[in-house]
């Protein structure tokens, strides 16, 4: 009897320490899914992608852009040269227009740096109230690239950039952003087909 007593005691436990053991089978099972999942939800998108998609949204505003104000005179603006893409860009679909680059410290290969009349060499804050007077005409194209990677320093800059970047622009031209930017006088205006709501941003002076 003692015996048989000993035997369902060791099978109880027994039973248990299946139990416990395929407990934690299953958890520590749960637990790897749910971070191969999660780890395959963040690179849904990875930094390459996002990257391809903002220099793919930044080429298909500036072609829209510079297609609709192809036959309004005046100069174009580039805030922010930085490798000088986008300017290498706008000058080859625009070579017959001015372009004026704001920049505070040169960094693109020498073939893409404007010539000094050109470039409003400086913060943009300091540089940008006598700008009318290098310029000489309002602009019908503004595009606006000052991000450097800090949200909130960009956030600031571009709070500064539009209104001070209004009085620049002529009637019906173009600001094209990579910054949300709150220009007086100018409404924003639905981006090219492709390109996902708040990657760019494109608005009209009135
Ligand atoms: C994202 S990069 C521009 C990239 C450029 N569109 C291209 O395609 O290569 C931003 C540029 O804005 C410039 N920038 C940022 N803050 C500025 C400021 N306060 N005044 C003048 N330039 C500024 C930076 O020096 C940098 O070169």
């Amino acid at each position: 009897m003692r015996h048989a007593l000993a035997v369902m005691r060791i099978a109880l436990l027994h039973s248990v320490c299946f139990d416990v053991f395929f407990v934690s089978v299953r958890l520590e099972f749960g637990v790897i899914i749910e971070n191969s999942v999660a780890h395959r939800l963040e690179q849904t998108v990875s930094r390459l992608e996002s990257a391809i998609r903002r220099l793919q949204a930044q080429k298909a505003c500036l072609d829209w852009a510079a297609a609709e104000i192809s036959t309004q005179p005046g100069p174009v603006l580039e805030l922010g040269l930085g490798n000088g893409r986008t300017y290498d860009h706008l000058r080859d679909r625009m070579a017959e227009r001015e372009i004026f680059v704001f920049e505070r410290e040169i960094a693109a290969h020498p073939d893409c740096v404007p010539d000094e009349r050109h470039l409003l060499l400086g913060d943009i804050r300091s540089v940008i109230a006598d700008a009318s007077i290098v310029i000489g005409a309002q602009a019908v194209l503004a595009h606006c690239d000052i991000g450097n990677g800090y949200k909130c320093e960009t956030a600031e800059l571009a709070a500064f950039v539009g209104p001070a970047l209004a009085p620049l622009l002529a009637p019906g031209a173009l600001v094209v952003s990579g910054q949300a930017l709150i220009v007086p006088g100018c409404f924003e205006v639905p981006l090219p087909d492709g390109v996902a709501p708040d990657r760019y941003y494109i608005y009209r002076m009135g």
